[in-house]
């Protein structure tokens, strides 16, 4: 027996987020999506060969996410856009003739995620014939969206209809397939013959159930179709969910949050300097489902981490792990004097960890809305930043500023924070950005040396402040005027001379940036991207040699207006302000040239600004 996954779509409802990477890979509960059907395949004894039809746009993803897995072949479909698609029937009409050797088959959709096993379906196929897994589905809304299936006493299909106005049937066709050897070439070849649809699968089965018997067999667990953003959260909430009870056991119910990275657009190592930092959440996300456990511990799980870590809450310490990021937002809790009780906690998380867009922030602000919502303590959300801040510096120990904590807790969807964080004072400004996006690059590497140098930058900014407080008025750097800089600058050692000019610099450059996406100027917005990267890179020195490569390499396609790495430095990512024409070339280009001169695999991810921390209804 053969399988086909059918993961050639280019997930268009899913934009911008599948615009640079296949749907299909995109990590759900801890793997790429199309993980869990080869979870499921690789149980199947008689099963010797899994075949994965990409589109030729994330064909070097598929491969190189193959690699090692030697009961896989990954088929290049040849198609680069939904333009040219060749629709699901045609990749099946593909993959067979690339396969060339008649079997029985397995077809599946690659945006499929289930919990059932496949023997008793593949069982049913091999005594009756073709045959279409089922499922219920309770909501008449989504049954339109799908397709509705009326089967007989013997479980053959007596009415089958696509997409139906009206529907009068719960039973959905899903895209499981069971094909007897013999059967699926000919009658594939037949109905392409006839020059019918080749894109959905559903119409195939509608033809099909008229000229054979095909039976239906239904389904009974737990089924995902991840068609949208919404639907691949819930899919995530349940995989993290059914963790939690693999773990610690059956318990209270859990409730879900959810919390987005961030990227600053400008303003870098301002805001712990009293300048101003203008940062949106992006649609990268942590997830966590909370619920009390009765007893006197905090267990703590991550699935990215693949950790379970039990703390008992009357003996609060330091782990040096990640652990500390959440702990320490309940060590703050203790010292405000909130209550908690016994409670457990699992994370998952595709931000990437010392990537530059803050998972740290993401973490601990999570952490806090839930422990906030589950045990009712009544803290405003204005306080929130300011608690995760602080449990980030006194017990994590990074003396971080506090735009992360703020843009996570505060952010609205569509628009940039101008923050002043002297005063705390901030405005939303919409991100309209007209053709173009804010496009990811992650260099996937962090320095271990960056907390250190994170921590010296600002001591040396501290040291600075002190030095020109003797000569002029100022409170925080960024009272400081340009002509006032110059004229004291060389009172300042050389180094700290240079981290100054960096920070009055950019303050200038972050006002600067808010006006431009009011008026929407966008090509001055790219250059002072550049300005702002430069002076990181010289005077502020937190550059590194992956970002430097990357940035170069961006800088040579057509449609960036800027780019600059984002976040405290030392690896992570670089942001790109690109004309969304240019976004595959981009992503093709600076992939394999990255790859090539460093040996590592970037990726790249394009930002949908989003809303801020909040709870997730399922
Ligand atoms: C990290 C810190 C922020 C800020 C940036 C640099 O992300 O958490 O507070 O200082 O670096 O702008």
């Amino acid at each position: 027996m053969k399988a086909i996954l059918l993961c050639a779509g280019y997930a268009t409802r899913m934009y911008p987020l599948t615009l640079v990477k296949s749907k299909n890979l995109l990590q759900i509960g801890g793997v790429p999506m199309v993980e869990h059907i080869i979870e499921k395949l690789n149980k199947i004894p008689d099963l010797d060969k899994i075949f994965i039809v990409s589109n030729a746009k994330f064909f070097d993803d598929f491969d190189l996410w193959a690699k090692g897995k030697i009961n896989i072949v990954v088929l290049n479909d040849g198609s680069t856009s939904d333009k040219n698609r060749r629709g699901a029937i045609g990749d099946i009409k593909f993959a067979l003739d690339n396969i060339n050797e008649d079997d029985e088959f397995l077809i599946i959709a690659g945006d499929n995620l289930f919990e059932f096993d496949l023997f008793d379906f593949i069982n049913f196929g091999r005594k009756n014939g073709i045959t279409v897994g089922i499922k219920r589905i309770e909501d008449i809304e989504l049954i339109k969206k799908y397709s509705q299936v009326l089967l007989d006493d013997k479980k053959r299909i007596r009415y089958f209809e696509e997409k139906p106005q009206n529907p009068v049937s719960k039973d959905a066709a899903i895209l499981v397939y069971y094909f007897p050897k013999g059967t699926l070439k000919k009658y594939i070849e037949e109905y392409l013959n006839e020059g019918k649809n080749p894109d959905q699968a559903g119409l195939f089965i509608q033809y099909l159930h008229k000229i054979v018997d095909v039976y239906g067999f239904v389904f009974q667990d737990t089924w995902f179709d991840i068609g949208d953003i919404n639907q691949y959260h819930i899919a995530n909430f349940y995989l993290l969910n059914k963790k939690l009870i693999e773990k610690v056991g059956k318990g209270e119910e859990s409730i879900f949050f959810i919390a987005p990275g961030r990227i600053n657009i400008i303003g870098e190592h301002t805001d712990y300097n009293g300048g101003y930092v203008f940062p949106f959440a992006v649609d990268k996300f942590i997830y966590l489902a909370i619920r009390r456990n009765n007893k006197k511990v905090i267990n703590f799980i991550s699935l990215q981490f693949k950790d379970f870590v039990s703390v008992d809450i009357e003996k609060i310490k330091k782990t040096n792990t990640w652990v500390d990021y959440p702990l320490g937002v309940i060590n703050v809790l203790n010292e405000y004097g909130y209550k908690i009780d016994g409670v457990d906690l699992i994370f998952e998380s595709n931000i990437p960890i010392g990537g530059g867009l803050s998972s740290s922030g993401a973490i601990e602000v999570i952490t806090l809305t839930g422990l906030n919502h589950l045990f009712d303590l009544k803290i405003e959300k204005a306080k929130i930043p300011f608690m995760c801040q602080k449990a980030e510096n006194e017990f994590v120990g990074a003396r971080c500023g506090i735009m992360d904590q703020f843009v996570i807790t505060m952010a609205e969807r569509e628009k940039a924070i101008l923050l002043n964080c002297k005063n705390f004072e901030y405005k939303y400004i919409p991100l309209k950005l007209n053709d173009f996006y804010f496009l990811i690059s992650s260099t996937n590497v962090s320095h271990s040396i960056a907390q250190g140098e994170y921590n010296k930058r600002r001591a040396e900014c501290e040291q600075g402040l002190k030095i020109l407080k003797n000569f002029v008025d100022i409170q925080t750097i960024s009272d400081l005027k340009i002509n006032e800089f110059e004229k004291y600058k060389n009172k300042l050692p050389d180094n700290i001379r240079k981290r100054i000019e960096h920070v009055v610099k950019e303050n200038e450059r972050t006002l600067k940036a808010g006006e431009c996406l009011i008026k929407e100027d966008i090509n001055t917005l790219g250059r002072l991207l550049n300005e702002s990267h430069i002076s990181l890179r010289d005077l502020y020195e937190v550059s590194c040699k992956e970002i430097e490569i990357m940035r170069e390499e961006s800088l040579k396609i057509e449609g960036v207006l800027g780019c600059r790495i984002t976040g405290g430095g030392f690896g992570g990512c670089l942001i790109s302000l690109i004309h969304k024409d240019y976004i595959y070339d981009y992503i093709k280009n600076v992939g394999k040239n990255y790859r090539e001169k460093t040996g590592l695999i970037p990726e790249f991810h394009i930002c949908q600004p989003v809303d801020s921390c909040s709870i997730f209804k399922i």
